[in-house]
This record gives C-alpha cells, sequence and structure tokens, in this order.
C-alpha cells in the first residue's frame, strides 16, 4: 500500500459514478478528481472558440493553457480561466464534446498531467472511464460502475426534469447509446474494466448500497482504518 491510496472509479455516464465518487471522497476525506469534467470542459472550450474537432495543435494549445478550477463546496462548480462554465460543461452539449475531442490520443496524453497532480495526500478518489486502465493503473481500489442503458437513461431524464431542464427519454437514450459506443469502441483508452477491477451493476441499487459495498472493498485494501 502506497502513501497516497487512489480509489478509481470507470463506468459508462449515468452508472452513478460521479455521485458515489463524491459520497466517498467526502467520506473519507479524500481528493476528488473529476476527470470528465476536465474533458467537458475542454470540449466546451473548443466548441465556444468554433475550433475544428481535426485542428489538434489548437485543442492541444487550448488544453496548455486552460486553467480547470473545481470548487466541491457547494453544488460542485467548474471555472475555466476563472469563468464559472458548470451549467455548459454539465449539458448534453458538454457531454457530446467531451466525447469527441476524447477520442484523440493528443488530448489524452495532454490530460494525464493534470490528472495525475489530483494524487495527494491523504488520497484521492478518481472518476472517469480510464482512472484503473491508463491514469492511475496501481490504484489500490479499482470498481467498474455499470447500470443498464435504460436505467441510466431513465436516472439522467429524472436529474434534467428535477433541475427543470427540458429533456426527452428517447433522445436521452440515443444520445448515451453513441457515447457508450465512442467510449468503448476508440482505440485509445477504450472504456473497459481495469485489471483486477471489481464490478458493481448498479442497475437494483440504491446510491447507498453501491457506497456501502465501495467502502468494505476499500477496507479490505486499505493499510488503516478509515
Ligand atoms: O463522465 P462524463 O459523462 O462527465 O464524461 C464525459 C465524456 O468524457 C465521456 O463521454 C467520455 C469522456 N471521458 C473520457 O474519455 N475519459 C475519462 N477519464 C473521463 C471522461
Amino acid at each position: 500500500m502506497k502513501a497516497c491510496p487512489v480509489i478509481a472509479i470507470d463506468g459508462p455516464s449515468g452508472s452513478g459514478k460521479g455521485t458515489i465518487a463524491g459520497i466517498l471522497a467526502a467520506r473519507l476525506d479524500f481528493s476528488l478528481l473529476d476527470s470528465g469534467a476536465l474533458y467537458r470542459a475542454v470540449g466546451i472550450t473548443v466548441h465556444k472558440s468554433r475550433i475544428e474537432i481535426s485542428n489538434t495543435k489548437q485543442i492541444i494549445e487550448i488544453i496548455n493553457n486552460m486553467d480547470v478550477c473545481f470548487q466541491y463546496n457547494d453544488v460542485g462548480r467548474i471555472f475555466v480561466d476563472g469563468e464559472d462554465l458548470t451549467t455548459l460543461i454539465r449539458s448534453e452539449l458538454g457531454g457530446q464534446m467531451a466525447s469527441k475531442v476524447a477520442v484523440l490520443p493528443e488530448v489524452r496524453g495532454a490530460l494525464l498531467d493534470k490528472q495525475l497532480a489530483f494524487r495527494a495526500g491523504p488520497g484521492l478518489v478518481a472518476d472517469g472511464r480510464d482512472m484503473g486502465t491508463v491514469v492511475f493503473p496501481d490504484a489500490e481500489l479499482k470498481i467498474f460502475l455499470n447500470a443498464n442503458v435504460q436505467e441510466r437513461a431513465q436516472r439522467r431524464y429524472n436529474q434534467l426534469i428535477g433541475k427543470g431542464i427540458d429533456a426527452t427519454l428517447p433522445d436521452l437514450l440515443r444520445d448515451l447509446k453513441e457515447r457508450d459506443r465512442r467510449d468503448t469502441e476508440r482505440p485509445v483508452s477504450p472504456l473497459r474494466p481495469g485489471k483486477g477491477a471489481v464490478i458493481i451493476d448498479s442497475t437494483d441499487l440504491t446510491i447507498q448500497e453501491v457506497v456501502d459495498q465501495v467502502l468494505t472493498l476499500f477496507s479490505t485494501v486499505a493499510s488503516r482504518p478509515y
């Protein structure tokens, strides 16, 4: 067990990993890396700057000069170069743009150091698609959180409607399937469980049940009680 343990939580959109990662980080007093938000921040900045996805050179320049800052104390706000872009980053457009830039190996490489920098004491909960496979392959605990696509679309629908945002279930289902396909079929860092990952299907589990399962698993690998 290293000085700074990492819990890597990977899985498809809507599997609940963001919520679970946030609860675990608060409970363990660990740092939190929402790697999807980094990809979303890049996607939205590319969109706002009207840069073509094929213009890798300019996208990398954006990443190298981009300052992304997370504020987790209230609803979890994301600032890019000092501007609060939370709503845009969390929108469907943010998700679609993120999944488009995420297929570019240069983008993944440029974001690697930014993600590694989140590893600090007393520990880190890292949420994404390649946390256990590429970014933190030495993570103490790797979780692959899944749920069936209908359930994930329904969760996303409830979330958006709860926030007063217009959405339709068929549109969300189509977008999720498209994003799943892009995430799992890309040649670089495709979404898949890391070596030794524990697969949890959250379709019929409550958030609390998933959190409890992960905490129990973590207590078996942690060198001290948390
Ligand atoms: O977890 P999310 O929905 O915020 O992620 C948005 C997109 O970013 C998702 O479609 C895939 C991409 N992503 C990635 O490729 N690798 C990560 N570690 C995190 C997200």
